[in-house]
């Protein structure tokens, strides 16, 4: 019989397997959100690899919410010029200006407040409320996506499947360390679970994992047909 994933098994391989990223506080210090924030609205729509390198040139040029908040938009968008889709960097400049004038320069931990924000969305206020503040908050992005139909086997295609996605990704949600967890949920999507020839041997998530017993982990998540 198959167990119940437990989210200790994955936060357990997340400690002996986790990347180390630019905007990632290393094991027991404590997270910047502004690198998060940041670091969160860089990976909408790049890749990790692609981000690295803006990302430490733009937290250079602009090391704090204040200093990012008064800069010249003219700046701002030379920093971010070759990552594409620059209503991004316009809304990053907003919002960096809301946090100032709103918030007093610091981050909101509450998921409602952070959606307030401009540019920041349901996935990037999540994001931000967990892998910031260790707040717990259901994060799904492709990658969990991904992870959550395979271990449970979800039938249902994409698009449609999202909300049982949504809801059985807060069954998996852990009270402890819930930014960590959702961190390696990522780095378990992008790393051992990918789109094609997933690595089953090496997941955490082996045995309990409905989609590698069926023999067809490759095959989740559905999609519908065109
Ligand atoms: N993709 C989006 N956010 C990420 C994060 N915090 N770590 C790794 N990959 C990500």
């Amino acid at each position: 019989p198959r167990p119940t994933p437990d989210p200790g098994d994955l936060l357990d391989w997340y400690d002996r397997n986790r990347r180390v990223l630019p905007w990632r506080a290393a094991p027991g210090e404590t997270p910047d959100p502004y690198r998060v924030w940041l670091s969160e609205i860089m990976l909408q729509q790049t890749t990790v690899r692609a981000v690295k390198p803006y990302f430490e040139r733009f937290l250079g040029l602009f090391p704090t919410v204040h200093a990012l908040a008064e800069a010249e938009s003219e700046a701002v968008m030379r920093a971010w010029a070759g990552l594409g889709y620059y209503f991004r960097a316009r809304n990053l400049h907003a919002c960096a200006k809301a946090v100032v004038e709103r918030f007093g320069g610091r981050f909101p931990a509450e998921e409602e407040a952070l959606r307030s924000l401009p540019g920041v969305g349901p996935y990037t206020a999540a994001a931000i409320a967990a892998i910031a503040f260790d707040r717990r908050a259901v994060v799904v992005d492709g990658n969990v996506e991904r992870v959550v139909t395979r271990l449970f086997a979800v039938e249902e295609a994409l698009p449609r499947a999202k909300p049982v996605v949504r809801a059985l990704t807060d069954g998996l949600t852990p009270a402890r360390r819930p930014g960590d967890f959702a961190q390696a949920m990522m780095d378990l999507g992008a790393t051992i679970c990918s789109p094609r020839a997933p690595a089953c041997g090496l997941c955490p998530f082996r045995e309990p994992c409905a989609a590698r017993e069926a023999g067809a982990a490759e095959t989740y998540p559905r999609k519908e047909r065109k």
